[in-house]
């Protein structure tokens, strides 16, 4: 296992320490600001791109506090997300410019803040996920029953799917498989993997309340609703992207079974999000991950284990070269 760089700040002591202690309110005040729109209302006001607007009157518009208002983009200039000049007058940032509605990061704006905030406010050292206990179910229940968060989910799953498609296009297609994308959301993956490839068939597999568009799916691909743990589609190829780190080793090495056990010979099953391994960010995702469902701490060379578990004596995994992606595992017979 990689054990990761130490972090390395150009920041004293006391201002890490300082910044760490209001994370939580950095976190809501950026949602609120997403929720109300500022991003959106200072790119596309009456006034011309870019703002600048006084705080009174993007509080007028959004049925707000003008006082609070301020205080919170206030916290946020200072921070690098809006400018404030002159006094009372903002306009936007390239990093609230990031904000706008229709974004990923708005989209991860509104999770961080709203029901990951709870969560994680409830985080403790006992070994189990706080999120059953908060919220009395455990998180893909709780979206199945809130639809509007499920929208936001999907979108924000979106992010970087160009990147990922481009991973995956170069792989050694025959051209004409079928591509089941396990846990695909709302297929934005897949739409872009076949774009790249348009001789490839795509089902996109999850659970049936994932909000998407199929209009956008073309003739080559469809939805399949389903439960990953019981069964998945047949197909040539099967992409795992972002799935198997949300579970123990236990559930992921069951994910891995029911895609074997429903593969052709030589399937090809690929997971193309990167994470960084080790580090800052990737320790923090750790923690985030804790919260919702207590997945298991896995990267590199520990995803192979879990490929290992599953494979028991029918499945072989083994790596596609690195440069094309760092996690895939070829699923063969013995
Ligand atoms: C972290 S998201 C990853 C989404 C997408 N693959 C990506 O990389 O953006 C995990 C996905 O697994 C799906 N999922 C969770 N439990 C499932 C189950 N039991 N059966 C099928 N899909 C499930 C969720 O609905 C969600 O879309």
């Amino acid at each position: 296992m990689r054990s990761g760089r130490p972090f390395v700040s150009e920041a004293s002591p006391e201002e890490l320490v300082s910044n760490l202690l209001r994370g939580a309110l950095a976190t809501r005040t950026l949602a609120t600001a997403c929720s109300l729109g500022v991003a959106d209302a200072l790119s596309n006001g009456p006034r011309p791109s870019n703002g600048p607007r006084p705080v009174a009157e993007l509080a007028g518009e959004t049925g707000v506090d003008a006082e609070t208002l301020h205080r919170l983009l206030r916290a946020l200039a200072s921070d690098g997300v809006f400018e404030e000049a002159p006094p009372g007058v903002f306009r936007n940032t390239g990093a609230s410019e990031l904000l706008r509605r229709g974004s990923g990061w708005h989209d991860f704006a509104g999770l961080f803040g709203g029901v990951w905030y709870r969560t994680v406010a409830d985080l403790d050292t006992t070994g189990k996920p706080t999120f059953p206990s908060t919220f009395g179910t455990d998180f893909w229940s709780w979206l199945a029953a809130h639809p509007d968060e499920r929208a936001t989910f999907d979108r924000a799953m979106e992010g970087g799917k160009e990147r990922r498609a481009q991973r995956l296009a170069p792989l050694e297609w025959r051209g004409d498989e079928t591509v089941v994308d396990v846990g695909g959301g709302n297929g934005s993956l897949l739409v872009e993997l076949v774009r790249a490839r348009p001789g490839l068939r795509g089902i996109v597999f999850d659970l049936p309340e994932t909000v998407r568009d199929e209009a956008t799916f073309g003739e080559r691909i469809e939805f399949v609703a389903g439960d990953f743990f019981e069964r998945v589609p047949e197909g040539d190829a099967y992409v795992l992207s972002g799935i198997l780190h949300d579970w123990d080793d236990e559930r992921a090495a069951a994910i891995l079974r029911t895609v074997r056990a429903a593969a052709g010979d030589g399937a090809l099953a690929a997971g193309p999000r990167q994470r960084p391994a080790g580090g800052e960010r990737a320790g923090r995702r750790e923690v985030a991950r804790l919260a919702p469902a207590r997945a298991a701490r896995r990267q590199g060379a520990q995803r192979g284990a879990v490929a290992r578990v599953a494979r028991g004596r029918r499945i072989r995994a083994r790596r596609v070269p690195r440069g094309v992606d760092r996690s895939p595992a070829r699923l063969t017979r013995r």
